[in-house]
């Protein structure tokens, strides 16, 4: 047992697990990770945790070395522990020390929590993140990504927390802070690495083509192929990586074309986020990965890079949705998004009637995705089979004015795009690669 509280548990005559004990010859007097723990977090409030893992707290190595020559036992205060706080996104997880840990006498038993949810059919938005995985899938994802290993980002002007595991190449692991060059994407592990390529570095705007702007706002979107810029989009994915924690950790990059937002300054176009595409149309989705770096969020770039999305369907003739599963933000941006282009859409037909179909046609959102829009803000009601739209449009404004600012527009006279060529060879079975994008009149 490594805990008090741990010898105060309801499991008091069972055997300790194999978990267990490897745990103890691992860390020992470290405090068990099997129970539930109350947990100081940022705002300084006592919430359930869980114990993820723990290391030697490196300031006291010399202490701890002291101790061990002189055969004293480590204890509790000798770790900081990784915790994930409950009901809460794993981006809140964060190294503490022992004295921000309270103990409990909860046993951890996953199979009776599991059991719990599925008799109570919760399924809770952090289960919604792992849409389309399976269990072996989910626990596979989890374990290998369950700490992450680089805190922080310097990313041009900008420092940020970073939010998950991204799985960046031998070396640059266990790191405070991880140095970008904001216009290649390279990273370093020092300040002066990354000062000595800016002074090298000729790029000052993404390697792609330039295929929106929006002259007012500064913005840019660069098209760039997988394909053609390959360590480009690597280097993307890892940082995205940083800030998703749903998506699998192996990426092809080659089938994607990648969409970058940039905002403009005498320096150069810096980018903002991005979203990814399937160059094969075929799975359905018009969007495979977003972001928006955290430091420009919640001022409308995620919804504009969405609006971009649905406006390429709408000239590629796609009906098109995001790849699942989606984030807690990625939902979040999408039923707001999905709304408000529904809302303006009814209000454009003054009264006149309409069907699910008109709604689909004219803004490009699947059907699913629309119905799950309107019910989940109760626009919609089924009655003796029949279908009703609330059309008050008292109504409207207000779920309308709920759902946030609205999606910066897409000026379409200044999008030039023309969808990707894209071949598979059947008998060869691969990707044609050099697919040039065929000319189409819009
Ligand atoms: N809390 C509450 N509501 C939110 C939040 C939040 N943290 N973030 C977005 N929203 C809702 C709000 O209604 C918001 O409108 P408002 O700010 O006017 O109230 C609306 O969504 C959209 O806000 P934007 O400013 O347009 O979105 P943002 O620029 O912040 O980008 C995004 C949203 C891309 C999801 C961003 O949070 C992000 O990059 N998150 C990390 C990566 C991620 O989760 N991506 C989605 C994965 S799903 C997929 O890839 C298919
Ligand atoms: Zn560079």
């Amino acid at each position: 047992m490594h805990s008090k509280g741990a010898k105060k548990s309801l499991k008091v005559n069972s055997e300790p697990s194999q978990k267990e004990k490897k745990y103890e010859k691992e860390s020992p007097g470290a405090h068990n990770p099997n129970y539930f723990i109350m947990a100081q977090n940022k705002d300084e409030e006592w919430v359930k945790a869980k114990i993820i893992e723990c290391r030697l707290i490196s300031e006291n190595i010399e202490e701890i070395g002291k101790k061990l020559k002189k055969s004293k036992k480590l204890d509790e205060h000798s770790y900081e522990y990784y915790v994930h706080y409950c009901h809460t996104n794993r981006r809140l997880d964060e190294w503490i020390s022992s004295d921000r840990i309270k103990l409990t006498s909860e046993y951890i038993d996953e199979e009776k929590i599991k059991e719990e949810k599925r008799r109570k059919g919760i399924i809770n938005s952090s289960d919604e993140e792992y849409e389309g995985m399976d269990q072996n899938a989910r626990k596979e994802h989890e374990e290998a990504t369950k700490v992450k290993t680089i805190m922080r980002i310097q990313f041009g002007e900008y420092t940020s927390e970073t939010w998950y595991y991204s799985p960046f190449p031998d070396g640059y692991h266990n790191l405070d802070t991880l140095y970008f060059c904001e216009f290649c994407l390279s990273f370093y592990k020092t300040d002066q690495e990354r000062r000595n390529h800016m002074g090298k570095c000729k790029l000052s705007h993404p390697p792609g083509n330039e295929i929106y702007r929006d002259e007012e706002l500064d913005l840019s979107m660069f098209e760039v192929d997988g394909f053609k810029n390959q360590t480009y989009c690597e280097n993307l994915c890892y940082l995205s990586k940083l800030f998703l924690d749903h998506k699998l950790l192996y990426y092809a990059i080659t089938p994607f074309l990648f969409y970058i937002l940039t905002l403009k300054t005498e320096t150069g176009h810096h980018v903002v986020g991005y979203f990814s595409k399937n160059k094969d149309p075929s799975d359905g989705n018009n969007l495979s990965c977003i972001l928006v770096l955290p430091f420009y969020q919640r001022k409308g770039y995620g919804k504009l890079l969405i609006n971009m999305s649905y406006e390429l369907s709408k000239i590629d003739g796609n009906i098109g949705t995001p790849e699942r599963p989606l984030s807690d933000l990625g939902r979040l941006s999408y039923l707001s998004f999905w709304t408000q282009k529904i809302i303006e859409y009814i209000k454009t037909l003054d009264g006149k009637p309409f069907t699910l179909d008109d709604i689909v046609k004219n803004t490009a959102i699947r059907l699913i995705d629309v119905i799950d829009a309107l019910e989940r803000v109760n626009l919609i009601k089924k009655y003796k089979g029949e279908i009703y739209i609330c059309t008050n449009t008292q109504i409207l404004d207000e779920i309308y004015k709920k759902m946030g600012r609205p999606a910066i527009e897409v000026h379409t006279e200044n999008l030039h795009w023309h969808p990707f060529y894209y071949e598979y060879n059947k008998n060869e079975k691969k990707e044609v690669r050099n697919g040039r994008p065929r000319r189409r009149r819009r």
